[in-house]
C-alpha cells in the first residue's frame, strides 16, 4: 500500500528548495514553502517568481497557469505551519547537525503520519532519521539541479524506511513527471558518487594551472557533449554546498583522496565566492543568482590572435597513418584548404586511405554539407604516398600511427632526419607522453600534441599539448592551426589523459566499481547520469562505445602516472577485457549487442 500524499511542505528555499517548490506546484500539488527568516523567504519567493516568469516569457507556461501555480504556494517563516502536511522535503544547507536538529523539530511539529524527507546530496539519511521518533517514515528524495528541469529523482531508503513510505514517494515522483531510481543509503548515492570526484579533479587541474577555466569547461562540453563544464557546474551547485558534499563523501566513502576537497574550494567559500548564488565563483555573473556571465580579469582577450605570439605560417601538412584518426584528420585539413601529404606504411595503403576519405566526403555530399565539386577539390588537395621522404617540404606533420611508444619514437626520429627546420611535429597520441616523442628528435622545442577526437571531421575539440620543452612559437603555431581548422583548441600540459580523458576515464572506472559493489544496475546508473546530470550517454553506454580495452589502457596510464589508489582499474573492467567483452564492436560489453 502506497502512502497517499496530497499536501507538501518544503523547508529551505535556496538553490534547490525554490526549484523543488516549483516542481510540486507545477504539478497541481499545494505547497507550504518555509524559510528561517523574512529576508530568506523573500529571496526564495523572488526565485520562484523569476523562474516562472522566464517560463512564461519563453512560451513554456501560459500566464494563467503561472498564476495558478503561484496560487498553490503559501510562504511562511518557521516550522509551525507544517503541522498538517503529508510530506515535508527538507533543503537546508548540507550539515548533519543542522539537519538533525531540524528533523527533531519537524518530528515534534508534524502530524504522526507525515513523511519526512531530506534532499541531502551526501549525508546519511539514516543518521538524519535517528534524530526523530519515526525513523521508518524518513526517506531521501534527492532532486537534481535545476529541479524543474532535471528528470531524475533518487529515492533513498534506509534499512528501516517503511515499504509504504517508499511506494508513496515513488508514486509521487510519477505524478511530478520524474523518473525515480530507488537505492540504499550510501554516500553520494549514484549520481553524486560518480560526479563529485570528477568535479574535484577539475578544480585540482585549475588550481595547478594545468589549463584555464574556459579550456577545462570547453574540453568537457565539446569532448564529451556535457551540458556544462565542471567549473561552471560547480558555480551552479554552489561552492559551499559542493564543499560539504565532498567533505562528507571523503569521510563516509572510504577516505578516497579524490574526494578530499581541493584547497581552492575552501578558500573560495571563505572569501564568499559561492558561485552563481553570490554572483561570483569560478566565473563572474551579472548579479547574484543570475546565469549571465560577465567578463572579469581572467577572461581571455579574444582580440589578441594567437598569431601575435610568433606563430609560423602553415600551408602544407603531412599526415602519417592509415587508421580512423589519420583518415579523419586528412579530411579535416584538406577541407580547410590545406595542401596535404598522406603517408602510409605499405605500398597498397594509399589507395585504401584515399577510399576511406572519399567515402566520408561522399556521405557529407549526401547530407548536403558539401557539393560534389567541393568534394573533388578537397580530394585534389591531397597527395597519397607510402614514402616518408615526401614530407621533406611540409610545414606541419601530424602523426596518427599505432598507439605504441616505440613505433611513434622511431617515426619521430625519422621525421627529424627528413623534415626541414622549423616544421611543427605533432602527435595525436591520447595516452602516451608527448615529451617521449619529442626527445626522439633533435628538435624537441618543435614537438606538440594535437589530440583530435573521434570522429575527427565531426568533433569540434582539439587538445593542444605542450611539453616542458615546447617553444612558445611552436605552441602559438599549433593554436593558430587549430583555430584555422574551425576547431576549439584547448591548451594543456603533457600529463596522462590531458584534460578530457583524465577527467572522463576515472568517472567511467568509478561507475564500474559501483556496479561491481552491486550498489545499482547498469540501466539505473546509466539513467541516473543521463537524467540527473544531462549526460548524452550513461557510463556503460559510453564504455561499450569507446571499447573496454581502450578505457582500461587509459585508466592504467592514469594510475601509473599518479599512483592514486582510487584510480586503479576496477577488477571487473579487467575481467571483461580478459573475457573478450570489449563493447559494441565485439558484440558484447556491459550489454549484449548481438541482438540489436
Ligand atoms: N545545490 C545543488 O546543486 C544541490 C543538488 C541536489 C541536492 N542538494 C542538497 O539540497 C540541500 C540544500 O542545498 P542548496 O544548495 O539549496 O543550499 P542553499 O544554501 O542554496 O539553500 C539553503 C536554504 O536553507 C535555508 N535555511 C537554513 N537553515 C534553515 C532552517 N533552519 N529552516 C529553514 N530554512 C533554512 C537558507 O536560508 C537557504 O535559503 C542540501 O542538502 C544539498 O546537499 C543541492
Amino acid at each position: 500500500m502506497a502512502r497517499e500524499i496530497n499536501t507538501v511542505g518544503v523547508v529551505g528555499l535556496g538553490t534547490m528548495g525554490a526549484g523543488i517548490v516549483e516542481v510540486f506546484a507545477r504539478n497541481g500539488i499545494d505547497v507550504l514553502a518555509v524559510e528561517i527568516s523574512d529576508a530568506a523567504l523573500e529571496r526564495g519567493r523572488a526565485v520562484l517568481v523569476g523562474s516562472t516568469d522566464r517560463a512564461v516569457a519563453k512560451g513554456k507556461l501560459a500566464p494563467a497557469d503561472r498564476d495558478a501555480l503561484l496560487g498553490r504556494v503559501s510562504f511562511e517563516v518557521g516550522l509551525a505551519a507544517l503541522r498538517d502536511v503529508d510530506l515535508v522535503v527538507e533543503a537546508v544547507p548540507e550539515r548533519l547537525d543542522l539537519k538533525q536538529r531540524l528533523f527533531a523539530e519537524l518530528d515534534r511539529v508534524c502530524k504522526p503520519s507525515a513523511i519526512l524527507a531530506t534532499n541531502t546530496s551526501s549525508l546519511s539519511v539514516t543518521d538524519i532519521s535517528v534524530a526523530t521518533q519515526r525513523p521508518d517514515q524518513v526517506i531521501g528524495i534527492h532532486f537534481f539541479n535545476p529541479a524543474p528541469v532535471m528528470k531524475l529523482v533518487e529515492v533513498v531508503r534506509t534499512v528501516v524506511t517503511a515499504p509504504e513510505v517508499v511506494a508513496g514517494v515513488e508514486a509521487l515522483c510519477g505524478r511530478l513527471g520524474k523518473v525515480d531510481v530507488t537505492i540504499n543509503d550510501r554516500a553520494g548515492f549514484i549520481a553524486n558518487a560518480l560526479l563529485f570526484g570528477y568535479l574535484n579533479q577539475a578544480v585540482t587541474m585549475y588550481e595547478a594551472r594545468y589549463a584555464s577555466r574556459e579550456d577545462i569547461d570547453a574540453a568537457m562540453k565539446l569532448g564529451c557533449g556535457l551540458p556544462m563544464g565542471p567549473l561552471a557546474l560547480l558555480d551552479l551547485i554552489g561552492l559551499d554546498t559542493a564543499y560539504e558534499v565532498l567533505d562528507t563523501m571523503y569521510r563516509r566513502g572510504g577516505r578516497d583522496r579524490r574526494h578530499a576537497p581541493a584547497p581552492l574550494i575552501k578558500q573560495m567559500v571563505t572569501a564568499g565566492l559561492l558561485g552563481r548564488k553570490s554572483g561570483r565563483g569560478f566565473y563572474t555573473y551579472a548579479k547574484p543568482g543570475s546565469p549571465a556571465l560577465v567578463p572579469d580579469e581572467h577572461t581571455p582577450n579574444a582580440t589578441v590572435p594567437a598569431a601575435a605570439d610568433g606563430a609560423r605560417g602553415i600551408a602544407k601538412v603531412g599526415v602519417v597513418g592509415s587508421g580512423t584518426m589519420a583518415t579523419g584528420i586528412i579530411e579535416v585539413f584538406a577541407k580547410a584548404g590545406y595542401e596535404v601529404v598522406s603517408v602510409t606504411r605499405d605500398a597498397e595503403k594509399p589507395e585504401h586511405v584515399r577510399e576511406a576519405v572519399k567515402g566520408s566526403l561522399d556521405k557529407a555530399v549526401v547530407r548536403g554539407e558539401l557539393t560534389e565539386a567541393e568534394r573533388d577539390a578537397t580530394l585534389d588537395r591531397v597527395n597519397w604516398s607510402a614514402t616518408l621522404e615526401h614530407l621533406a617540404d611540409v610545414d606541419l606533420v601530424v602523426e596518427a600511427v599505432a598507439e605504441e611508444l616505440s613505433v611513434k619514437q622511431d617515426l619521430f626520429a625519422t621525421l627529424d632526419e627528413i623534415c626541414k627546420p622549423g616544421v611543427l611535429l605533432a602527435t595525436t597520441t591520447s595516452s602516451l607522453p608527448v615529451i617521449k616523442c619529442a626527445m626522439a628528435t633533435q628538435r624537441p622545442a618543435d614537438v606538440v600534441g594535437l589530440h583530435f577526437f573521434n570522429p575527427a571531421p565531426a568533433m569540434p575539440l582539439v587538445e593542444v599539448v605542450h611539453t616542458i620543452r615546447t617553444s612558445p612559437e611552436a605552441l602559438a603555431t599549433a593554436r593558430a592551426v587549430v583555430a584555422a581548422l574551425g576547431r576549439t583548441g584547448v591548451v594543456c600540459a603533457d600529463r596522462a589523459g590531458f584534460v578530457v580523458n583524465a577527467l572522463l576515464f576515472p568517472y567511467l572506472n568509478d561507475a564500474v566499481r559501483m556496479l561491481e559493489a552491486s550498489y545499482s544496475t547498469v540501466d539505473d546508473i546509466d539513467h541516473a547520469m543521463k537524467l540527473g546530470c544531462g549526460y548524452p550517454m550513461g557510463p556503460f553506454e559510453l564504455l561499450d562505445a569507446v571499447g573496454l580495452d581502450v578505457a582500461l589502457a587509459s585508466q592504467r596510464e592514469l594510475y601509473r602516472e599518479v599512483r592514486e589508489p582510487g584510480l586503479a582499474p576496477a577488477p571487473l573492467l579487467e575481467h571483461l577485457v580478459t573475457a573478450g567483452y570489449l563493447g559494441r564492436e565485439a558484440g558484447r560489453g556491459f550489454r549484449d549487442h548481438t541482438a540489436r
